[in-house]
């Protein structure tokens, strides 16, 4: 949600600022903007719109300099529109900010400044900090920093530039902040993505830390002023990581990464019949679990929470995090909290794991970006390893938290003395050859999206452990192709959604040979008896669907228990092409943003 990128250096600052935008891109597009300070004035160049529409503006051909700001914006606080986007600078244009987060007393900050004297030009929280800042500025930029963001309340990852020096203060509370380290010149920016194509040398900020970036180094204290000695890391991906390596889209691209992404999360972790995880917790005393997520993540959350009660057996809860945090569930010291994300950064989910920690229970992470704010907040956890995910749309992030999940339950089956099931790991292992074999399949799912493309309105049925699969379906086709799509379990499909089917309405089925295959059956017949339009998913293809379907799509056969994550890949590639053939911007789907890290 929102991306930020500073730069001091020797480099023109435009260049630099702008590449780094376009790999922020995915965290929001509704506006972007550009500051360049020199010792005259803040240069501020800010379009509505793409990063695109920004560079091709006339005032940034103009534009050079060596220290500099940038933001991507996804709005919160005001429309999308040039007076809104970031930078924001003070009444004299002495200082400039890039935030990412939501300041929540700005309100109160802005009545306050306001009586002082000052014009706001934005209806953003944004503005205030840049405000703040002219108020304490009494010769000491760091100083005056401090003391505005110590009013602050809410998350916050803020840049700020001054006229006429070469020097950026990055501050963090709760929104990433890291910095990269290059020869005689310093990278900032909300995501490592951003710079790895100058560096991959990194620190991250701590929570409440500020640091002021210089083209020589950079000091990091806490609030306080005492300073901070900061370990160094190294960027794990590369910007070939980052790149569409001829692909169509990310998103097309992240779908075909699968074979590897769902290899990556097992490896190392399956040891003959043992289960290897350093969660760093004790799970023998556990007598419930507590999964919480969002979205995409929330659906592996639901799928996880049979494979616990199955394998574990213990009682397991799936809970949206915006839900849980606001609940008054009692939480104990036997309570385990999975918090699971793929950017490890989205507010609610940070929050639920806050609060399970705060409540003495024990909690972990299922998350894909290392170092993010959830994977420090929790005792431990499991890196999913699938590497960047670039489009909104979570694809290949799904099916290594499905593993992942599964490897969990499992762990905890084998701490508590029991076995793992003999088909289990070999079925495991065989995954990323089937998922392959699934994405040949390419041309079949394009000719059903044509079909598909014109619908309204599309239904997703599925029971058991493949009802999830249904919502992820539903959830994927409505991000990018803008077709409303519901995901239902097909047991409950009588007692409404059936009054939506008539001649032609689509409805996919995930329909698997267990021990809900011949309801599904029944269920599709009901369908085909209305003259629904019948997609079907399913691992037999057989005799018993011969004439009910008007599309069968075949997927190989697994134990039923890791179906999901065959069953989910052709619904992502139905999504893809349908969007695809609907010419939209699969990648940047209207409204959304990668990172949710506001609530
Ligand atoms: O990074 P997270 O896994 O915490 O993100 C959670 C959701 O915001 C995310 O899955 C969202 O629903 C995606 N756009 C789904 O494709």
């Amino acid at each position: 949600m929102c991306g930020i990128i500073g730069y001091v250096g020797a480099r023109d600052a435009v260049q630099v600022l702008l590449n780094g935008l376009r790999r922020l891109e995915y965290r929001g597009y509704d506006s972007a903007g550009i500051c360049i300070s020199s010792a005259e004035k803040l240069h501020i160049a800010r379009s509505v719109g793409k990063v695109s529409a920004l560079e091709s503006g006339p005032v940034l051909k103009k534009l050079y300099g060596t220290v500099g700001i940038a933001h991507t914006r996804w709005a919160t606080h005001g429309e999308p529109t040039q007076e809104n986007a970031h930078p924001h600078a003070d009444c004299k244009g002495e200082f400039a900010i890039v935030h990412n987060g939501i300041i929540e007393n700005y309100a109160e900050l802005k009545q306050m400044l306001i009586e002082k004297g000052h014009v706001f030009r934005s209806e953003t929280d944004s503005e205030v900090v840049a405000h703040l800042i002219e108020e304490f500025y009494d010769g000491s930029f760091e100083k005056a920093v401090r003391n505005a963001v110590s009013l602050v309340a809410g998350a916050f990852g803020i840049v700020a530039a001054h006229r006429g020096e070469n020097k950026l203060i990055a501050v963090r509370k709760s929104s990433p902040i890291v910095i990269g380290i290059g020869n005689n010149e310093m990278f900032v920016a909300s995501d490592p993505a951003a710079i790895v194509e100058y560096t991959r040398k990194v620190v991250y900020l701590g929570d409440g830390e500020l640091a002021v970036i210089t083209p020589l180094g950079y000091t990091v204290k806490k609030m306080s002023g005492e300073k901070v000695n900061k370990h160094v890391d190294n960027i794990s991906f590369s910007l070939s990581h980052i790149e569409k390596k001829g692909f169509k889209h990310f998103m097309l691209k992240e779908i075909f990464e699968q074979p590897e992404s769902v290899g990556n999360v097992m490896r190392g972790r399956l040891k003959g019949s043992e289960i290897k995880l350093s969660i760093n917790v004790d799970t023998r005393a556990v007598r419930r679990v507590i999964l919480v997520a969002c979205g995409t993540s929330w659906h592996a959350a639901l799928i996880g929470k049979q494979y616990i009660e199955k394998y574990a057996k213990i009682p397991c809860e799936a809970d949206y995090a915006s839900e849980f945090r606001y609940r008054d569930l009692p939480l104990s010291k036997d309570d385990l909290v999975v918090a699971i994300s793929q950017s490890g950064e989205t507010a609610d989910t940070l929050g639920a794991a806050l609060k399970a920690k705060s409540h003495g229970a024990k909690t972990i992470g299922i998350i894909n970006v290392v170092g993010s704010a959830i994977s420090r907040e929790v005792d431990g956890g499991i890196y999913l390893h699938a590497g960047p995910e670039v489009g909104v749309a979570s694809t290949k992030a799904f099916t290594s938290q499905v593993v992942a999940l599964f490897l969990l339950a499992l762990y905890i089956r084998l701490q508590n003395g029991g076995l793992v099931p003999e088909d289990a790991i070999s079925e495991l292992k065989q995954l990323p050859a089937k998922i392959d074999s699934i994405l040949d399949n390419a041309g079949q799912i394009q000719r059903i999206a044509s079909e598909i493309k014109s619908a309204s309105s599309i239904l997703y049925l599925g029971r058991g452990i493949n009802y999830p699969v249904a919502l992820e379906g539903a959830l994927k086709l409505k991000e990018v192709s803008y077709i409303h799509a519901e995901g239902y379990p097909a047991g409950e499909m009588k007692h409404g959604p059936i009054a939506l089917v008539e001649e032609g309405f689509p409805v996919v089925f995930i329909a698997t040979k267990d021990s809900n295959y011949e309801k599904v059956l029944a269920n599709i017949s009901e369908i085909r008896a209305r003259k629904g339009r019948v997609i079907v998913v399913a691992d037999v293809p057989g005799v018993a669907l011969e004439g009910m379907a008007d599309f069968i799509i075949e997927v190989p056969r697994t134990i039923p228990d890791l179906s999901p994550i065959l069953n989910v890949i052709p619904l992502q590639m139905l999504a893809y092409y349908t969007a695809d053939l609907k010419g939209l911007d699969v990648d940047k789907p209207r409204n959304l943003a990668k990172s949710v890290t506001v609530e």
